[in-house]
Order: C-alpha cells, then sequence, then structure tokens
C-alpha cells in the first residue's frame, strides 16, 4: 500500500522519522530565516507575545515536554514568565491567570481534543493564542489567531520524535526573536547553533550498533526503569522515560537527580536500570552524586553525557553543543534506545497497544 512507499526502506516509521530530525531542524532554519541572514517570525506574533505579561503554555504528551523546554528557553531568551500546563487538567481545573495571558498550544497532530477544549475556552475569555503546530490548517490552527509550522513533514510512527525537537528548534526561534526585538544581545547566533545541532544529530546516527546494544544489555528484560537527570535533562528524561513506556511497555519514569531519593529510590533493585543525562556543566558534578546513590543500592547505571562534560565509564557521549540546546540531541540517543528495545521484546514499533497518533476524544 501507499505507506509501504513511504516507508521506503525503512523497516518502521519511527526509525526513519528518528532519521529525519536533522532535515528538519535544516527546513526549519530555512523557513524562518530572513533575506539578512537572521531568524524571523511574523511581527504581529513577536508584538503579540511582547503584550503579554505571562505565557502559558498548553500541551499533552510529548508536546507537553517539548513545551517544558520552551520554557527554559522563552525566559532565558526572552524574558517572559512562563507556565506549562497539561491540556486535560487545564480545562477542568484553571489556574489563577495574569492580567495580560498569551496561550501557546504545542501539538503535533493540531488535532488533540484536550488542548482544543483549553483553546476555546481561551477565546471565550477573549485572550490571544498562537498554535504551534505540523499541520497547517488543522483545528488549532485554524481556531488560533496564529500559527507557527514545524516543518517537520508528516509523522506517521504513533511515538512522537521528529516533532518534539522540531516543536524545541521552533520555540527556541520564538525566544531568540522575541528577545533580539526586546534588545536583548542574546550573544549566539541562533542559526548557528542549531546547524551545529543537525550535523551532530548525523554523528549520533553513526552510533547506533550502539545505542542497540545499550538496549539490549539494559532493557530486554527489565520490568522498569529510570531516567534521571537535573534542570534541562530533568524534562528530557520525561520525554525519555515516555517513549519507552510507549512502545516498549516498560515501566519507566523520568525524576528529578535530586528527587529520587524522596522515596521512589524505594524501588532500586540489584540491576535496576537508571538512564542519566549529563549534559549540563552546572549539574554535571552533583548528578553523579545521585548516580552513586542508586548505584549503592545495586542499580545498573547508563550515563549518558556530553563531550566535555564526560567521566570514566559513560556509557554514550553525544557531541558538544549549546548548553541551552542540548535536549535536541540529548533525547536522540533516548529515542533510539527505546526504539531498540521495543524490538528485543518483540513489541509493535509504530502503533503500540492502545495508543493513538492524536486523541481527539477528551
Ligand atoms: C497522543 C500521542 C502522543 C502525543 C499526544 C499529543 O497521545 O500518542 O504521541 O504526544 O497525543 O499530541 P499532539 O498532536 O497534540 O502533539
Amino acid at each position: 500500500d501507499a505507506s509501504d512507499i513511504e516507508k521506503g526502506t525503512y523497516p518502521h516509521y519511527m526509525l526513519k522519522e528518528i532519521d529525519e530530525q536533522p532535515l528538519a531542524i535544516r527546513k526549519i532554519i530555512q523557513q524562518y530565516r530572513a533575506e539578512d541572514g537572521k531568524l524571523t517570525i511574523d511581527p504581529a506574533i513577536i508584538d503579540a507575545v511582547k503584550a503579554a505579561d505571562r505565557l502559558y503554555i498548553i500541551a499533552a504528551g510529548t508536546s507537553y515536554h517539548a513545551g517544558l523546554l520552551g520554557k527554559q528557553f522563552i525566559e532565558s531568551l526572552a524574558k517572559i514568565p512562563v507556565e506549562v500546563h497539561v491540556a486535560s487538567e487545564f480545562s477542568y481545573n484553571m489556574p489563577l491567570l495574569s492580567e495580560k495571558p498569551l496561550f501557546i498550544f504545542i501539538t503535533q497532530s493540531g488535532e488533540t481534543a484536550d488542548s482544543r477544549a483549553v483553546l476555546v475556552q481561551v477565546k471565550e475569555l477573549g485572550y490571544p493564542a498562537i498554535t504551534i503546530t505540523n499541520v497547517p490548517g488543522s483545528t488549532l490552527s485554524r481556531e488560533a489567531d496564529y500559527t507557527l509550522l514545524l516543518h517537520a513533514g508528516p509523522e506517521i510512527a504513533v511515538a512522537s520524535t521528529k516533532a518534539y525537537t522540531a516543536q524545541m528548534a521552533v520555540l527556541s526561534i520564538l525566544a531568540e526573536v522575541t528577545g533580539r526585538s526586546k534588545g536583548y544581545d542574546s550573544s549566539f547566533d541562533l542559526v548557528h547553533e542549531l546547524g551545529i545541532i543537525a550535523n551532530a544529530m548525523e554523528v549520533v546516527f553513526e552510533q547506533k550498533e550502539e545505542l542497540e546494544t545499550i538496549a539490549r544489555e539494559y532493557l530486554s528484560t527489565t520490568r522498569n526503569a529510570f531516567f534521571i537527570g537535573r534542570g534541562i535533562d530533568y524534562y528530557v528524561g520525561l520525554e525519555g522515560a515516555l517513549k519507552l513506556k510507549e512502545i516498549s511497555y516498560i515501566q519507566a519514569e523520568g525524576f528529578a537527580g535530586g528527587e529520587l531519593k524522596h522515596g521512589t529510590i524505594a524501588l532500586i533493585e540489584d540491576g535496576t536500570p537508571i538512564i542519566a543525562l549529563a549534559t549540563q556543566e552546572s549539574v554535571n558534578l552533583s548528578i553523579r552524586g545521585n548516580v552513586k546513590e542508586v548505584v549503592a543500592r545495586g542499580a545498573n547505571p547508563c550515563i549518558i553525557s556530553m563531550k566535555g562534560l564526560e567521566m570514566d565509564g559513560d556509557r554514550f557521549i553525544v557531541p558538544a553543543v549549546h548548553e541551552l540546546l542540548t535536549p535536541l540531541i540529548s533525547v536522540l540517543p533516548l529515542q533510539l534506545i527505546s526504539y531498540y528495545a521495543a524490538l528485543h521484546r518483540d513489541c509493535d514499533v509504530d502503533k503500540p497497544r492502545n495508543l493513538a497518533k492524536s486523541v481527539t476524544v477528551e
């Protein structure tokens, strides 16, 4: 059928879509670049963002995880406070809003009912909304005031991969352009840094065999797995755990490095896999301290670090990229480890049980 043709030589859409990430990043740079070489976004969108006293990011699933990183980008580059909310919670339990809120909906499909329910509420209240989506003309795109497109190409696999990195790239551009327009000198060239990301992604792909080995060693028979990180790495760990749960059915959870000892460490047994991310210089030593705590209880650690921060015994090292943008590269080994774990466990990678690509019921 037609879908076989689209998959080309790939055994699964998920692997194809993982591989398409450098292409998607380059496409985004191209689409958001003006003739003077600088990044640009519709001035009406930037004006709306600047007019707000607080941004509310609303999303579900993987898009919610991208939103958590979007908050980091916007707060550090544009200096506007951001809250990130799970759509299903927000629509039934709205928090106290600021005086001039702006809503940003992140949704690959543009059709998620939980997110749409919030958009409907927000429009009734008269607040402005932007939708960041992969699908032009989708419901959330049509019903919001503004749309920013992901340009990632169709995502077929239920487990989202290239949409996540594309969402982060577009959010970083929104943050940078807003910051520049507010007169902040961000002192880094985002076009250049995203170009480095695209190249670094290809370097990770050259090491797929190693990632398959890691998946086999750590995840082929385990019942559970934990992902830990601090700061930005924590949020990437949440996405790593979600990927693993979705397609391999291993019970996986992401935790802030320092929080594990406040309860969950009780679950650590001999051989429990702990996947730890170490891409942030400011917390490099403290996350390694957290790894020691769990190793002392028998955990089997797999440290994924970044070039320049690596230490003896690290299991996988991603190329160095700008410290704010590390999620765009550190998530790749997690996506691939999940993919191979699902294969080793004979799971249906592209169509996991109980899941739908877009959930159109509340
Ligand atoms: C479903 C999918 C997830 C996705 C979530 C949000 O649950 O299985 O992969 O992250 O919906 O989808 P959206 O299209 O709104 O990003």
